[in-house]
């Protein structure tokens, strides 16, 4: 069964999301790193699954109303299915039910295909703050979804 699922992040994910982060990021997360999501108040991360397998997670912060994506990833062999998407959509709709009034973030000015992504769930850019990834080093593109009441 390949049906995607969208679930609360919880521990038995966090051996294959560390896997999945090293595959995305040249600076992954730990497992301590993720693990501290999983008891953090403010924070809201969700895991994909598919076909029993852990694909991917994204996850926010919200304090005050002010919610901040801190990390979208999907694993290379699980892309182009929709699982991003699905992943950003529940954090919208965690965003929304607790009444914040923004979501923000930070994407790499060259990754096209996050850019896209966020683009595609009404996150409209809003700034650049330069230099602020090393690694390459690079500027960051901020976008930011807004919610009307
Ligand atoms: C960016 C990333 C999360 C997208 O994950 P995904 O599950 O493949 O994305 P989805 O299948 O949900 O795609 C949703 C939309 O995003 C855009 N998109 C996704 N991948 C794209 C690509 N390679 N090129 C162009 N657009 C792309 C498209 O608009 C797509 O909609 P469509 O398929 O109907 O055209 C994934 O490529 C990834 O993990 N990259 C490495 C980590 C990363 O860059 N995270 C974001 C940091 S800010």
């Amino acid at each position: 069964m390949n049906e995607i699922q969208i679930v609360p992040m919880g521990e038995k994910h966090l051996d294959a999301l560390v896997k999945i982060d090293a595959l995305c990021f040249s600076d992954p997360w730990s497992r301590e790193g993720l693990k501290a999501e999983l008891s953090s108040s403010t924070a809201c991360f969700a895991a994909a699954q598919r076909a029993g397998e852990t694909v991917g997670c994204a996850g926010m912060h919200c304090i005050c109303g002010e919610c901040y994506i801190d990390k979208v990833c999907v694993h290379p062999g699980a892309r182009r299915m929709g699982i991003a998407r699905a992943l950003v959509q529940y954090l919208i709709d965690d965003a929304m039910k607790n009444h914040a009034e923004f979501i923000t973030l930070e994407v790499r000015q060259s990754n096209d295909a996050a850019i896209a992504l966020y683009a595609g769930l009404g996150f409209e850019p809003v700034g650049v703050r330069k230099n602020f990834y090393a690694a390459p080093k690079e500027d960051a593109l901020l976008m930011t979804k807004f919610f009307s009441e």
